[in-house]
């Protein structure tokens, strides 16, 4: 069964409010070449005007921290927003609009320089606190320093080009991230067209030197590359992905005015854009790929390879543990699902079961606002009157249920509400695939995307007066950089999202044999990333063994599972996070229960697990902190 494969028109309709969201790609299950679907993305958007709060200097966040440590990681923010003007688009500050990201060598260094100054600060820092949200914030601030400097050797972002990020996809994305308001507005667009020569200039070194010294993709990381490139290089500017924002403005811009950025614009874009994509694209059509799937089969790649695991998963698992974690995992769901199919008194294997589940009508709504009605009766009236059964401090922001009838590919996504609670988190349901999205896969969808999943999670972090603003916002962009980059906590953000879909036992919503079989079946696709992620670039295996074992422990299609594979291979660890996240949940709970006894409240282990955002080791420790506050 597509499981859940659910997808993204993303950004693009997004851009309906210019200026009040920014937007944060909390999950991508693949993306293939253009088009393709972006399947679960997950999206947070937060008002700017809030968040503009914290660019005023000395001025108080919605957090309670001391007045130094306040200072602290406003200046780290800020720092980070104007550091990386892209990622300050992407938050919704529009202060840096004409100006990319630096990524040429010394950026990248003095990123690392700079994380070591605000180290050495929260450093200093640390005995002057004493309140415990101080020091946990302190300790996030920490994490995220480290990560940097402790992954910057492994010189990730030296591979700024794949088939799922690069100029040919990012430049649509951050169109849709920018306001089109005042004619300042257009100057700054015009300026960043204007300087994004140099930005390809700056990839082609990166890469240049990855060739160099031996860090290279996999031709399967570059498929379509090339292809994607050429479709900015043009000869009228009108056939540019570029010249979109050029075609409307606002009703109060005069016909003079219009014209006057039209063809500046179109110059900008034929006489220096174009070329330097052309420039790019000829280089690209010309790089040395590796020729082993495997990371490690790099200069260093071992080291790489875990630093990687150690980046997604906040854990200093070796890959032969994570190997072994999901084989282990894909044996015990297996066999859950096995008692399903003999508790409905069918003599076949899980494979002949699901194939036979999948191909079943009655399973499949027949038109879209049906399945629509469906996943709405399902939030609202099944789901959520269950959740108080596990939490307690539920947020305020509301949750939305709403169709993405958009072809691009078929499943769902999440987005958040805003800050000030004008805006709901919206759970989009792709309705254009009705006849691909089964029902017995809905609850555990609705849970992932939604309540107890991405939906709760994320309002509590943006409702919490103890998260100050880096820790709700993450720079989930450039997925190519890690592990030489700041974190996004995968394991914990998507971790999250997996453990909710368990929360279905607690809350009556698996009582239907074949809700629960869907809900297992989503689960061991999660656990075979563990096996095959490993396999392929620890332990040897080839792209064919990591496609045949999918094909055979999860009941995906073949392209589904091509498609996964293949960003596997392209994004080392990063799909294996989620369940590393999701056991970790489950063992603190389980620990929890046996030495809480009868003063374990599972409201109040999962307030501590919200409280926790960050690494994992962070979330143990609050945990055990908790357990033994209580006995
Ligand atoms: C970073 O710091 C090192 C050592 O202090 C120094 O040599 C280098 O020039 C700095 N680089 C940048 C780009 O600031
Ligand atoms: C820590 O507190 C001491 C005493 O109040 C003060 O002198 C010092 O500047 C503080 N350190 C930092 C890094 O704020
Ligand atoms: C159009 O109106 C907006 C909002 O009032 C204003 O910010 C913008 O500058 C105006 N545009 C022009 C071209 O005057
Ligand atoms: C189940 O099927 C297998 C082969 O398809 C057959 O050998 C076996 O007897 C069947 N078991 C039952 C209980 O029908
Ligand atoms: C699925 O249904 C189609 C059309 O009814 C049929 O041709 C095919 O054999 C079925 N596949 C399975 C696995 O039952």
């Amino acid at each position: 069964m597509t499981p859940a494969s659910p997808s993204c028109g993303i950004l693009s309709s997004m851009s309906g409010k210019p200026g009040k969201s920014f937007i944060i790609i909390k999950e991508i299950q693949y993306i293939s070449t253009f088009s393709r679907a972006v399947l679960y993305c997950i999206v947070v958007c937060v008002s700017v005007l809030t968040l503009c709060v914290v660019l005023v200097p000395g001025s108080a966040s919605d957090a309670k921290l001391s007045p130094e440590l306040q200072q602290l990681v406003d200046d780290y923010f800020n720092w980070r927003l104007q550091d990386m003007p892209q990622f300050a688009t992407f938050v919704g500050i529009h202060d840096y609009d004409d100006l990319w990201d630096d990524m040429s060598l010394p950026a990248y260094q003095s990123r690392y320089n700079k994380s070591q100054e605000f180290l050495v600060q929260a450093e200093a820092l640390e005995p002057n606190l004493s309140l415990h949200s101080d020091l946990t914030n302190l300790r996030v601030l920490k994490d995220d320093l480290l990560t940097y400097i402790e992954g910057y050797p492994f010189q990730g972002f030296l591979v700024p080009l794949n088939y799922m990020e690069g100029p040919h996809v990012d430049l649509t994305h951050i169109i849709s991230w920018m306001v089109f308001e005042t004619p300042q507005d257009y100057e700054k667009l015009l300026s960043r067209y204007g300087r994004l020569p140099e930005q390809l200039v700056q990839i082609q070194a990166l890469m240049e030197e990855g060739e160099a010294v031996g860090f290279l993709n996999h031709a399967i990381s570059m498929n379509g590359v090339v292809a994607g490139l050429d479709g900015f290089v043009v000869s009228v500017a009108e056939d540019s992905p570029l010249w979109s924002p050029l075609t409307t403005f606002p009703d109060n811009f005069t016909q003079e005015q219009i014209t006057d950025f039209q063809t500046r614009g179109a110059a900008i874009i034929t006489g220096q854009v174009s070329p330097a994509y052309q420039q790019l694209r000829d280089y690209v059509s010309s790089y040395t790929t590796r020729p082993d799937i495997a990371i490690t089969s790099l200069p260093n790649g071992a080291a790489i390879y875990r630093q990687l695991l150690r980046f997604h998963t906040s854990t200093s698992l070796t890959p032969e543990e994570i190997h072994q974690i999901g084989l282990d995992e894909v044996t015990r769901i297996e066999g859950e699902m096995a008692k399903i199919v003999s508790e409905l008194g069918y003599n076949m294997t899980v494979p002949e079961f699901s194939a036979m589940i999948k191909n079943d009508s009655t399973f499949y709504y027949d038109n879209a606002d049906d399945l629509l009605a469906g996943f709405q009766d399902l939030v609202y009236n099944v789901i959520t009157p269950q959740v108080p059964l596990v939490f307690t401090n539920i947020p305020q922001a509301e949750l939305s249920v709403v169709a993405d009838p958009s072809p691009g590919g078929t499943g769902a996504y999440y987005l958040s509400g805003s800050f000030d609670g004008s805006r709901p988190g919206v759970f989009y349901v792709n309705t254009y695939h009705y006849d691909e999205s089964p029902k017995y896969v809905m609850r555990t969808l609705s849970m992932h995307e939604g309540n107890p999943g991405h939906h709760l999670q994320g309002s509590h972090s943006i409702e919490s007066p103890n998260m100050p603003y880096f820790r709700r916002v993450t720079d989930d962009r450039n997925y190519y950089q890690a592990p030489s980059r700041f974190p996004m906590f995968t394991a914990f953000i998507e971790g999250w999202g997996l453990y909710a879909e368990s929360l279905g036992f607690e809350m009556s919503l698996y009582d239907d044999p074949y809700d629960r079989y869907g809900h297992y079946s989503e689960e061991i696709f999660r656990a075979c990333r563990l096996v095959v992620d490993t396999g392929m670039h620890a332990l040897g295996w080839s792209w064919q063994e990591a496609v045949d074992f999918m094909l055979l422990h999860t009941a995906s299609s073949r392209v589904e599972i091509e498609n996964e594979v293949n960003r596997y291979v392209t994004w080392p660890g990063q799909a294996l996070a989620y369940k590393i996240g999701d056991l970790k949940f489950m063992e603190l709970k389980a620990r929890a229960m046996a030495e809480m006894g009868a003063s374990y409240d599972i409201k109040q282990f999962h307030e501590v697990v919200l409280e926790s955002v960050g690494p994992l080791d962070l979330v143990e420790d609050e945990v055990d902190a908790w357990i033994n506050s209580v006995i």
